[in-house]
């Protein structure tokens, strides 16, 4: 097996990829990226400012099986993250999250089971997601894992999960690899759909595979207009516009926000070593807070003096907690995250204020879209 030279990253202009390019191209890979500009998340529809010039871009769409199959043909690695990124969003829009995202990866698979390549690693990004709610323990059965929350006790505003055996409420613990899985939205699925697919296939045919779970990643380039990306970018967005961040339920929803860097530490690991082939790795920093505290510390950080609106109601297809057991990706790969919230935050809203994208704030649109289509709790 020759070293691995040349990478190919599908949605290497979005968030995550460009900063894997960025590593890879930094330690002499040559690296071509496939993406296309999806207008959701590229609004200008050019390459981002971002691009590193050392890499070479390419628009197109992951279901362009010719396209594909040609950078496929050329590069020794792909890493794919084009997908179409939104919970909320993939619940009404159900076809294009489940073609750009199951039909891309399968594509992407049909290929490399079919085409005389020489692809030796295959990365695909899996989610938090796929957990739908983490892992707890109850005080009488010891670890459980309980389904999607029951419409009447959040209605009644009873936000902890309760056990499945005895009806307790039950205590958060950090997500291990092999909990028990349920997805609770279409995205979700999809992610599982690729995960389950791309490990499936590399095992099948002995190329090396890894599914990167991603908890909560944030950081500089993350989407701030797109009211459908990650929490921590919505509020920071609302906060830099003079308005409230909206806190679902009581904020006391449990999660792992991890960098960016410390997210493409890991990636980069994975491409370079063997030891998490064929298997879902979470990434996450191991550091467990609320959502709340989140939100705190954003409006610490900016100086500003605006609370947090805490809405008690929720979204029906929210998990109450999830935080990330990163055992596997220490043991297996020598993961050691190294940046704290109070570092990683203070980064993004530094180049928070520096971007333009800040100026509107998308998020009442996105919440209305939520309320026709009945998935707010009333
Ligand atoms: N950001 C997170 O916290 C997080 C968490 C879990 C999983 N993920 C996964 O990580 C990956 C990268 O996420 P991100 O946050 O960088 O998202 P992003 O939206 O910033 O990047 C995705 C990129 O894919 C491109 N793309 C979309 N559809 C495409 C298509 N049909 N063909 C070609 N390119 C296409 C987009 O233009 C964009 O540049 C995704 O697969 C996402 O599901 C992200
Ligand atoms: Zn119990």
């Amino acid at each position: 097996m020759t070293k691995i030279q040349h990478i190919l990253v599908t949605g290497g202009a979005g968030y995550i990829g460009s900063h894997l390019v960025d590593a890879l191209v930094a330690r002499d890979y040559r690296v071509t990226v496939l993406d296309n500009l999806d207008p959701q998340v590229h609004r200008s529809g050019t390459w981002p400012s971002y691009a590193n010039p050392r890499a070479t871009y390419i628009q197109g769409d992951v279901r362009d099986r010719a396209r594909l199959e040609a950078l496929m043909l050329a590069a020794d690695a792909v890493v794919h993250f084009a997908a179409a990124v939104g919970v909320g969003q993939s619940m009404y829009q159900v076809d294009r999250y489940v073609d750009v995202n199951t039909r891309g990866t399968a594509l992407l698979l049909d290929i490399l089971v079919n085409a005389k390549h020489h692809i030796q690693k295959v990365v695909v990004a899996s989610s938090i997601g796929v957990y739908g709610e983490g892992a707890y323990r109850c005080a009488t059965h010891g670890v459980v894992a309980p389904g999607i929350r029951a419409e009447a006790p959040l209605a009644a505003r009873d936000w902890e999960q309760r056990c499945p055996s005895c009806g307790e409420h039950v205590a958060s613990i950090p997500t291990p690899e092999d909990k028990a899985l349920y997805r609770d939205n279409i995205y979700s699925m999809t992610k599982y759909h690729q995960e389950e697919m791309v490990l499936l296939i590399g095992k099948t045919y002995g190329i090396p595979a890894v599914a990167p779970r991603f908890f909560n990643v944030y950081g500089p380039r993350q989407s701030l207009s797109n009211p459908y990306a990650g929490v921590a970018a919505i509020w920071l967005s609302r906060l830099l516009n003079g308005r409230q961040p909206v806190v679902f339920e009581d904020g006391g929803q449990l999660r792992d926000f991890v960098s960016i860097h410390d997210v493409v530490r890991c990636l980069v690991l994975m491409i370079e070593q063997n030891g998490a082939d064929f298997l879902p790795v979470n990434i996450g920093s191991g550091e467990t807070v609320t959502i709340l505290d989140i939100a705190r510390l954003l409006t610490r950080l900016l100086g500003s003096d605006i609370e947090p609106q805490i809405t008690q109601t929720g979204r029906r297809f929210d998990i109450r907690h999830n935080t990330a057991d990163i055992s596997r990706a220490q043991t297996t790969l020598g993961y050691a995250p190294s940046v704290s919230l109070e570092q990683g935050f203070t980064e993004l809203i530094e180049w928070a204020k520096t971007t333009p994208d800040v100026a509107e704030d998308f998020f009442d649109r996105a919440l209305n879209e939520l309320s026709e289509k009945g998935l707010l709790v009333r």
